[in-house]
């Protein structure tokens, strides 16, 4: 959502642990008009530990990526920091699959995800992915994923997995309300419809309250 917002022509600082996704989002962002690369700062950082030194009108955690964070006490430490980053009167935004979506998956299914070039070959990849196992006590799903790259006597297969932690309604809001944010609402998709287990999406958003004059 980095490039998307940056075109609205809003400043935007994007953050990822990973060197190889942020070069991946500088081989994008070149593509780009140099009025929308110069709204844009992309920065190497830990999402539970991270300093910028500045403050923003709302900071964004989108795409599941909270989905990484293996234990309760690692979104905690997740939400202080975007608490220290949101100016008084700003937001604070965890987009997340639905917790119902995530604990009633198929397991053992080869489920088709994507298509596209793998940005290292350029060769046409295509990516499917299998749940492997649902522990709904600790809330996590453990999920292989195979890349298969070019077709037929030459064709590559990658393989991983990973583990994601889902996040329930009731934590969610109960973690931001520990952080100190304030006005805390749930969303079932972009359009603002209120969260229900029907949702496909669970979008937190709590707001940090006005500085208090004495
Ligand atoms: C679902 S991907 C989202 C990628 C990209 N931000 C997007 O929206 O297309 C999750 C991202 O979280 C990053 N990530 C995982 N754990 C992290 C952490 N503790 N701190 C910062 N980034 C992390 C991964 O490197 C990965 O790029």
């Amino acid at each position: 959502m980095t490039i998307p917002l940056a075109r609205e022509g809003f400043e935007v600082v994007g953050l990822d642990f990973s060197e190889h996704v942020l070069a991946l989002a500088r081989a994008k962002l070149n593509r780009e008009s140099a009025e929308v690369r110069n709204r844009v700062t992309l920065v190497p950082g830990d999402m539970r530990d991270f300093e910028l030194g500045r403050t923003f009108a709302a900071v964004f955690v989108p795409n599941a990526s909270v989905f990484h964070l293996p234990e309760e006490s690692d979104l905690s430490q997740c939400l202080a920091c975007l608490y220290r980053h949101a100016r008084p009167g700003g937001l604070a935004v965890v987009d997340v699959v639905s917790p119902h979506r995530m604990a009633n998956q198929e397991v053992g299914r080869l489920a088709p995800v994507r298509e596209g070039l793998n940005p290292a070959t350029g060769l046409p990849t295509r990516e499917l992915n299998r749940k492997l196992r649902i522990e709904r006590d600790v809330q996590t799903v453990r999920v292989e994923h195979i890349y298969l790259e070019g077709e037929g006597a030459s064709q590559r297969t990658y393989r991983f997995e990973q583990d994601y932690r889902w996040v329930e309604q009731e934590e969610g809001v109960r973690l931001l309300e520990d952080t100190g944010f304030a006005a805390i609402e749930a969303f079932g998709d972009y359009d603002r419809q209120p969260f229900t287990e029907e949702a496909s999406r669970l979008i937190l958003v709590g707001r940090r309250p006005q500085e208090r004059t004495p």
